[in-house]
């Protein structure tokens, strides 16, 4: 070799020499030729000890290749270069990751001559994907195991993901919504909108807000809406939203404002009752007296008495004063009830019976429409009798004499409730009154048709038979009222249906 040459080799060694990852240079048989300075450092090996030995005798220490999977006889078939990962524990406990690097060098021919092994050690790398990956696992159990829903969408409201609790939410799953459903078909109309704009004008913050969400059932949902927008690199990447359901907020809300005006009337009704406690008593006595004396004058007159008749007015006005004085006192609950057991239907036919003035019918069309199931209430029956009797004649009256009346009973067992439903095809009744109806004196009838107290009783004596009433509906085809009672349970024989 002239010294062109070996000036080349040794510059060729140098370079090998100087690579940062540790390097062997091996034979096609495995036989190690030559390893660079940083190999022997790492290994803590001298060149001559490791010269000539198979490379699996170096690392394992055994004399057949131990690795199945090892690259080394594909690299010599293929003569083309490849990457393994092989990851092994220090004598003292410490996980590494190597990338071992074959690299084949041919010959003129074209065959393989020899194989460089380098070893690059990737351990930090590896353990900061791991990290990442198991940040990843963690981010993923938070938000699929979050009963929050969490949608997120693309920048072009594609949704990338719809955890369980949204799943639930929406009724979509999250491979139909990722396939199939916008960011925008999940609000109604223009809201989708509206909140990307508020999004953009809190710089991608969107803080607790009121609105509605579409289902897969096309059902609007009242929800609390948080949302965000991530950016990568200042580049607006995805929406989040989280959604709260408050649809049992507001049922609850709805309720305790209910039970709040339930209350504000049963205090008003409880006021009226006392005044009307005391108008009734004061009066009734003088009215007994005018009555009496009223009666004894007409018994002293002859039939032609040209005053007849009117003392036979002040007896019939009399008569429909003590009337309201009785209506006063039963609604104010001075007297007390007399309770029997009696079937629902028996109380309502009895009722019809009593009314007065059949005349009154004469147009109408009674529908009945009876359970036949038992529905045995303990109450006064009189009272209940008088309740219905005014839901009737208020919804003749309503109906102007000509419409359709429909006595309607059932039952609910599970709630061990009776009701009876009084429904007119009436003039029905203006919202802004329905809160008035049960007020005594309330009317909207011409001066001398109607007191006012027919609701008022009814009110006040349901509640004596411990029951509930109620406008269940109302508008201008018809009206209906709702009665409620407890169901009676004997005491000792089970209740046959
Ligand atoms: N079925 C109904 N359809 C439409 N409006 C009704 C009906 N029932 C009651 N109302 C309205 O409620 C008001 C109060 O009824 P309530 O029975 O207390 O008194 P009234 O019928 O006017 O008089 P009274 O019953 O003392 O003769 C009525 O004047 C009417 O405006
Ligand atoms: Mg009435």
């Amino acid at each position: 070799m002239n010294e062109k040459l070996y000036k080349e080799l040794d510059w060729r060694l140098r370079v090998f020499d100087s690579l940062s990852f540790p390097t062997l240079i091996l034979k096609p048989d495995r036989k190690i030729l030559s390893a660079n300075q940083i190999f022997l450092q790492r290994q803590g090996v001298e060149m001559e000890h490791i010269v000539g030995k198979r490379c699996y005798e170096l690392f394992y220490g055994v004399h057949t290749c131990p690795n199945k999977v090892c690259p080394f006889p594909k690299v010599l078939a293929e003569k083309k270069g490849t990457t393994v990962m092989r990851r092994h524990t220090t004598r003292t406990g410490k996980r590494i990751f190597e990338d071992r690097v074959f690299s084949p060098i041919l010959d003129d021919e074209g065959n393989v001559a020899y194989i460089l092994e380098s070893v690059r050690d990737v351990t930090r790398q590896k353990n900061l994907e791991l990290a990442l990956k198991e940040t990843e696992a963690f981010l993923e159990k938070v938000i699929l195991g979050s009963p929050i829903a969490i949608v997120a969408a693309d920048r072009y409201g594609h949704i990338l993901l719809m955890n369980p609790a949204a799943e639930d939410l929406f009724g979509y799953t999250n491979s139909h919504a990722m396939s199939h459903v916008t960011a925008e078909q999940l609000y109604p109309a223009g809201v989708a909108v509206d909140i990307m704009r508020r999004l953009k004008a809190g710089k991608g913050k969107l803080p607790s807000i009121k609105t509605e969400i579409i289902n897969a059932r096309s059902e609007i949902i009242p929800v609390e809406l948080t949302a965000s927008i991530i950016y990568e690199d200042d580049e607006e990447v995805a929406t989040v939203g989280i959604y709260t359901d408050l649809r049992e907020k507001l049922a609850v809300e709805s309720k305790l404002r209910k039970t709040r005006a339930q209350l504000a009337q049963s205090e008003k009704m409880a006021s009226m009752g006392q005044l009307a406690a005391g108008v009734a008593h004061e009066i009734n006595n003088p009215l007994t007296g005018i009555l009496f004396y009223a009666t004894l004058k007409l018994e002293g007159m002859t039939t032609d008495d040209t005053e007849r008749a009117d003392v036979e007015a002040v007896i019939d006005d009399v008569k429909r004063c003590k009337e309201i004085v009785q209506n006063l006192l039963a609604y104010s609950r001075q007297s007390s009830p007399m309770k029997d057991i009696i079937q629902l239907n028996d109380i309502v036919e009895q009722s019809m019976v009593l009314i007065r003035d059949p005349k009154m019918f004469r147009n109408v069309i009674i529908k009945r429409a009876y359970s036949d199931e038992m529905m045995l209430l303990h109450v006064d029956k009189n009272q209940i009798s008088q309740v219905i009797i005014n839901l009737v004649i208020n919804a003749v009256s309503a109906m102007n004499g000509a419409g359709t009346l429909t006595l309607k009973t059932y039952r609910d067992k599970r709630f061990g409730k009776a009701y009876l439903e009084v429904a007119d095809t009436g003039c029905g009744i203006p919202v802004e009154n329905i809160d008035k109806i049960f007020d005594p004196f309330y009317t909207t009838k011409a001066p001398g048709e109607g007191t006012g107290l027919g609701l008022s009783t009814a009110y006040g004596l349901v509640k004596e038979n411990r029951g509930n009433i109620r406008v269940k509906h109302t508008d201008d085809a018809g009206t209906a009222f709702l009665l409620e009672f407890e169901l009676y349970h004997s005491p000792v024989a089970p209740e046959t249906t």
